[in-house]
């Protein structure tokens, strides 16, 4: 597989990676370790060298996994992690609340001992902080992480879902590699404002949940019962109600698809790749068929017409409903 660059500090990638969350959480069920670590060694077998995982994920069970299964490949992979929610439990924020977030740097330096412990490794190779801590000036959490590159403990860095102030803030402090955000046909969200700082800057782009959880790839519709613990449960663009308006886009994306010659896998995740040559998305699978499919997307071509096209008829569409609940929205963006 192809290569993608991500920021200006010496990161490159395999142009498609994988992520790993739904192995240990978000969408049951999960599969037997041993079959996730088969699939991870297809991965790795197939050209995928960037593996997307958090100590979040679980708490710590991903981690494991992905230490467990990249042992033996260690020296050929990118493994990105993230710190950054409070997992030990119960800390006050300013606004007096209990809040989830803790990027103090005594809990930064003690999630990368942990992480490192999991990982089975000597170096994290790409460390976020999954969301911005309100309590915590991002200049304190950039500092500390610029010390753990110094320590050697860290190569790049990163931030998930940040507002364009604060990728701003800390790239002045320590250079970012790459922004994690959710990005897809359903959720363009980071067009309006992201995208643009990130080409000034010069920092890469992972978008996250680039199948829409699943929702672009024509294998859901209304009627579509996920298992009772299943996060899309708690997505309102994913109740029966919202989604009755929102399955016209993974329509248009079967159409495309089809005419293509095609999958509308491949469609959503080729559409990603042609917007920026500094962007990688991390498609979540559990299924060897479906890690194929989504790496062969990486073959899939538009011409100019075609994009513009396919952009059209896209961007007519108004999709209904947030695409987090409202607690977790309002961690977004900060
Ligand atoms: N930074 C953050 O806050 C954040 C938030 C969410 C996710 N992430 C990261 O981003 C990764 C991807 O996001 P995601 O898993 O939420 O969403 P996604 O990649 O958009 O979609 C995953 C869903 O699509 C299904 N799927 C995958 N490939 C398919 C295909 N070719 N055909 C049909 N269905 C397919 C998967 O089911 P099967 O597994 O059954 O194939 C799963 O249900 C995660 O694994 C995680 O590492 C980060």
């Amino acid at each position: 597989m192809r290569t993608r660059k991500l920021g200006k500090q010496g990161l490159e990638v395999s142009t498609m990676g994988l992520g790993c969350m739904g192995m240990t959480q978000s969408y049951p069920p999960f599969p037997e370790k041993n079959d996730m670590i088969k699939l991870i060694h297809q991965a790795v077998d197939l050209g995928v060298t960037f593996f997307d995982t958090a100590e979040a994920y679980g708490p710590y069970k991903n981690e494991e996994l992905l230490g467990e299964a990249l042992k033996p490949h260690r020296d050929k992979v990118i493994i990105a992690t993230k710190f950054g929610f409070d997992l030990q439990g119960q800390r006050t924020g300013k606004s007096g609340k209990a809040i989830s977030l803790d990027s103090r740097p005594e809990t930064i330096r003690r999630a990368v001992d942990g992480i490192l412990k999991r990982l089975k490794t000597d170096h994290i190779d790409l460390l976020y902080q999954h969301r911005v801590d309100p309590d915590v000036p991002i200049e304190e959490v950039a500092g500390t992480v610029k010390e753990l590159i110094k320590e050697g403990k860290v190569l790049y860095w990163g931030i998930s879902e940040p507002g364009v102030e604060t990728v701003r803030r800390a790239h002045e402090v320590c250079p970012l590699s790459a922004i994690q955000s959710e990005y897809s046909m359903w959720y363009r969200n980071p067009e309006i404002e992201l995208l643009p700082v990130l080409e000034e800057l010069g920092i890469g782009f992972v978008p996250f949940s680039p199948l829409g959880k699943g929702f672009l790839t024509g294998n859901i519709n209304k009627d579509t019962k996920f298992e009772s613990t299943d996060f899309r449960n708690v997505i309102p663009r994913f109740n029966a109600e919202n989604m009755d308006v929102n399955l016209v886009l993974a329509d248009i994306v079967k159409e495309v698809a089809a005419k293509k010659g095609t999958t509308p896998a491949q469609v959503a995740l080729s559409w990603i790749l042609h917007q920026k040559p500094w962007i990688v998305p991390i498609p979540g699978t559990k299924k060897l068929e479906r890690l194929k499919e989504n790496i062969g997307a990486t073959d899939v071509k538009f011409t100019k017409e075609e994009l513009y096209e396919l952009n059209q008829a896209i961007s007519n569409i108004h999709i209904i409903g947030e695409r987090y609940p409202e607690d977790q929205e309002k961690l977004t963006g900060i």
